[in-house]
């Protein structure tokens, strides 16, 4: 027996009405902000994101699913969005364009994590990436536009965590001072950290290990030893966000999972389950696309993790609209009538009315037990007599009701959506 492989999910029939909700507040986000769509593919070079994600990151690591094609070249399943987006940014010269370039995506996107509730192998992401403008506006404008797109879904009850890590040039600083703090308390730390310690200082802020949490709560905070330029840049995003009635918790510990970040980092996190659970995340990557091999253009975006979204969409009772289910189902008995219903069903569905049909080897009583359950309004019976008749017995299966009609009066009927 095949199983689906660990760490993924099928999405049942059932299920689908969440994604569907969800997929069109996210069209309409995209649609109110001005950007456009974007598919990129599933695997790309895997220098990409050793590249753009870090070499010293999990993701990258101990998460990337890699391989070799047939003609050696190195792939992996994209472990992100962003980089690929800004590749395709680089390739297709988008930066001829006005800036910014607003681009959206969604996404599968595969890392090897341990799995657990909303956490995933193969999960779905929702990302908006706006390449090309430096300004603090558009910090504030893409945030705005994550909560609103929170709030747009009915979820309740999450906060918006900011910070700012500072960029190329303040940020040796910052490594140092953390160096510093850490040191003397390396051998308290886990394993991880320490090699953390000696790598990736900035990584020792997020580590989710409780005998490390105490340590990271008093280390120096970045936003203390910003340069003036991220001071002012960050001093800039805060009143923007006040001035948009924008409420959030400065959390000098949220430093993310990848290295591309400068400046802004912000993170959705829901009122239960922590960092390790975030709604959605982002932050400014100005120096990215150069170092993919760009020109040197700031940007910043974020992402949400669709899995994520509907946890959290259950959990909070939100109800969605449900699927749309077939108004007429037709039944039939007989050789002859299996004929007419089969050019019944065909006219039917060019005259886009959404029509599901029995083969009619069953029973009546067993087509109408299906068309019950496939929640059909009506029910368009034909038996032999009604050929002859040309006719149809047309009941509503909601009260038991029959009427005869000619099928043309049927069309008219179910088109109008009667
Ligand atoms: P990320 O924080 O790694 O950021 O992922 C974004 C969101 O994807 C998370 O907040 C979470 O909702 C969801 N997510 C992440 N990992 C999993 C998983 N294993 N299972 C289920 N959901 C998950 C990024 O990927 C950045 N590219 C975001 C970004 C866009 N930054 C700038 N632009």
């Amino acid at each position: 027996m095949f199983k689906a492989p660990r760490g993924t999910a099928d999405t049942l029939p059932e299920e689908q009405p969440y994604w569907r909700y969800i997929q069109d507040k996210a069209l309409e986000l995209c649609r109110l902000y001005g950007y456009g769509c974007i598919s990129t593919p599933a695997f790309e070079d895997a220098g990409l994101f050793a590249r753009s994600v870090g070499e010293g990151t999990d993701i990258v690591n101990k998460e990337m699913y890699l391989f070799k094609d047939r003609s050696n070249n190195e792939l992996a399943l994209r472990p992100e969005g962003t980089a690929p987006v800004c590749r395709a940014y680089i390739e297709h010269g988008m930066d001829n364009l006005p800036q910014p370039v607003k681009l959206f995506y969604f996404a599968d996107i595969f890392r090897y994590e341990r799995p657990q509730a909303g956490r995933y192998r193969q999960h779905h992401q929702f990302g908006c990436e706006a390449i090309g403008d430096p300004s603090p506006v558009l910090d504030a404008e893409v945030i705005n536009m994550a909560l609103n797109f929170f709030t747009s879904l009915g979820l309740a009850n999450f906060s918006l965590q900011l910070n700012s890590i500072g960029c190329r040039k303040c940020r040796p600083g910052q490594l140092q001072k953390l160096k510093d703090y850490y040191t003397p308390l390396a051998p308290q730390l886990c394993a991880d950290c320490q090699v953390r310690l000696d790598k990736n200082p900035l990584r020792l802020l997020d580590c989710k290990k409780p005998g490390c949490q105490a340590a990271a709560d008093e280390a120096p905070k970045s936003s203390d030893y910003l340069c003036d330029e991220c001071a002012q840049h960050f001093s800039s995003l805060r009143t923007y966000l006040s001035a948009l009635g924008v409420r959030y918790v400065l959390n000098h510990r949220l430093v993310r999972g990848l290295d591309y970040y400068t400046r802004t980092v912000f993170e959705i996190q829901p009122a239960e389950g922590g960092s390790q659970s975030a709604l959605g995340g982002g932050g400014r990557y100005d120096d990215l696309i150069a170092l993919i091999g760009g020109k040197s253009t700031p940007a910043i975006g974020f992402a949400t993790g669709m899995e994520r979204i509907v946890l959290n969409l259950v959990n909070q009772g939100i109800t969605v609209p449900p699927a749309e289910k077939p108004a007429v189902f037709i039944a039939c008995m007989g050789g002859n009538a299996r004929v007419e219903a089969v050019k019944l069903a065909a006219k039917m569905r060019d005259a886009g009315i959404a029509v599901i049909s029995s083969s009619g080897e069953r029973s009546l009583k067993a087509q109408l037990r299906y068309a019950n359950a496939a929640g059909a309004s009506y029910a368009a019976i034909i038996g032999e007599d009604e050929v002859k008749a040309g006719v149809v017995i047309l009941r509503n299966m909601e009260t038991g009701e029959q009427q005869e009609m000619q099928p043309g009066d049927l069309i008219k009927l179910a088109g109008n959506g009667q």
